[in-house]
């Protein structure tokens, strides 16, 4: 019976043909054990000489790394393979052979692996990493369709920026000036006052100039965005999410968190409630910790926000920053006007800011007065300001970053692993 590696579990005692690759070998004079693959895992196949035929001993001999085969065999319960069974190989037929393989069990430097990041991509580590991205996005969708959220996808080419001009990719969209997306904010925000509460899931873009192990010039973020909802309780949406991924990946990706090794006692802390910090409570805390340059009105960079999160073994929301470093379109705190509603989240273990967040102005006039401050003179703005003229509502969201959160809930050290094919500074290829 045709099955594949993950559903070999149900044929315990029987025969069975996968088709896969050849993933690693280890023989002896007696005893081939094949490293299989397919995609949906990976399983030992052992071939026993003196139980097959020849030419079975022969092909399982012979055949190179990344071959690609039929095999047939009889599923064994293995207690020591994480799968749980290992496949008694009798039968094997080649359907390509692959000869000299790029990448060999030796280790590689990363700038070669990065150049062959098409045939990377079939490793276990690799592998064990998408299916935990891949687990994160079915989990994000299904949280968000259990929350009554309505998914609705922003423009990727755009006539405005909605993070600071600094960072934006320009095109032409023909005889005019277009641009990326650096995040679908502004539309969603035209989206919640038709829905209510929505969520986005899209390539974002950043023309960073950052190569540091935090930075993607594209990556993917979710973008929530609800109407009548405070900043107070965009917060806990937010930890409910993120707390509903972690369980997720840990419920549903044992096998691939056992393969990168993480450490699950970390993931298991990682329960709402998360712990809030304000923005000048942050800055006490870093001068007490020895950042003594540090005066309030700055941005925190990657050793801060690692610094503060120590402090924490769960994410920690940095609340409340000076309105002068954040973007033109967060509410002042009724209480203060130097400080705005929003938050960053920011992960345990040094992984950084996963999530930025706040209130969004709603006030008409507030908002024109900080379209004269920022300069957002171009007609490209004028109908986010009309969503403040009809029936302007209390609204706020946030953008949760895919990769970095990526990163951490599979604790691998360097961002370029989590998407399939990153885009770096100076890397556009493959
Ligand atoms: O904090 P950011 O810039 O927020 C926004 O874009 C808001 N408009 C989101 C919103 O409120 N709807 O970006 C949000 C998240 C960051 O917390 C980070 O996780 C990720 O996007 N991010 C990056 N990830 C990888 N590479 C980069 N260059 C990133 N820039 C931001
Ligand atoms: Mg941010």
């Amino acid at each position: 019976m045709k099955t594949t590696i993950q559903l070999l579990r149900d044929h315990i005692d029987k025969e069975v043909r996968i088709g896969a690759w050849l993933a690693n070998k280890r023989s002896s004079g007696k005893i081939a054990f094949l490293q299989l693959r397919d995609g949906t895992g990976f399983v030992q196949g052992v071939v026993v000489k003196s139980e097959v035929d020849d030419n079975v001993w022969e092909q399982a001999k012979s055949i190179t790394q990344e071959t690609s085969l039929y095999v047939t065999g009889s599923v064994k319960k293995d207690d020591r393979s994480p799968t749980g069974v290992e496949l008694v190989v009798t039968g094997i037929e080649v359907l390509h052979e692959s000869t000299d393989y790029p990448i060999t069990p030796k280790e590689h430097g990363t700038e070669f692996l990065m150049d062959n990041r098409h045939l990377w991509l079939r490793s276990k580590r690799q592998h064990a990493i998408m299916r935990i991205r891949n687990e994160i996005i079915r989990a994000t969708y299904e949280f968000f369709n259990k929350e009554g959220f309505v998914k609705i996808d922003p423009p990727i080419l755009t006539g405005s920026s909605a993070e600071g001009t600094t960072t934006l990719f320009n095109t032409k969209y023909f005889d005019e000036d277009a641009y990326l997306s650096q995040s679908g904010q502004l539309y969603m925000e035209a989206a919640a006052m038709a829905f209510g509460r929505v969520f986005s899931f899209g390539p974002t873009f950043r023309a960073e100039k950052s190569k540091t192990r935090r930075h993607l010039i594209e990556f993917w973020m979710i973008e929530p965005e609800m109407a009548f909802v405070e900043h107070d309780e965009s917060l806990e949406i937010q930890e409910q999410y993120v707390t509903y991924m972690v369980k997720s990946v840990m419920e549903n990706c044992s096998i691939e968190l056992q393969t990168l090794d993480r450490d699950l006692e970390k993931l298991q802390k990682i329960k709402a409630p998360f712990p809030r910090i304000s923005y000048d409570d942050a800055i006490e805390l870093l001068k007490k910790k020895g950042f003594d340059d540090i005066e309030w009105g700055e941005d925190f960079g990657a050793p801060h926000e690692t610094a503060i999160a120590e402090s924490f073994d769960k994410p920690v929301f940095i609340t409340n920053y000076p309105k002068n470093i954040k973007a033109f379109y967060m509410k002042p705190d009724p209480n203060r006007d130097d400080v705005v509603l929003c938050a960053d989240l920011i992960a345990p273990e040094g992984y950084g800011e996963i999530i930025g967040g706040s209130q969004r102005i709603d006030d008409l006039e507030l908002m024109k007065q900080r379209y004269e401050e920022h300069d957002l003179t171009s007609d490209a703005y004028k109908w986010y300001l009309e969503l403040r003229q009809y029936g302007s509502v209390p609204h706020s969201g946030f953008g949760l970053g895919l990769e970095r959160t990526v990163a951490w809930i599979s604790g691998i050290e360097h961002i370029r692993e989590s998407i399939p094919f990153p885009r770096l500074l100076n890397r556009l290829y493959p």
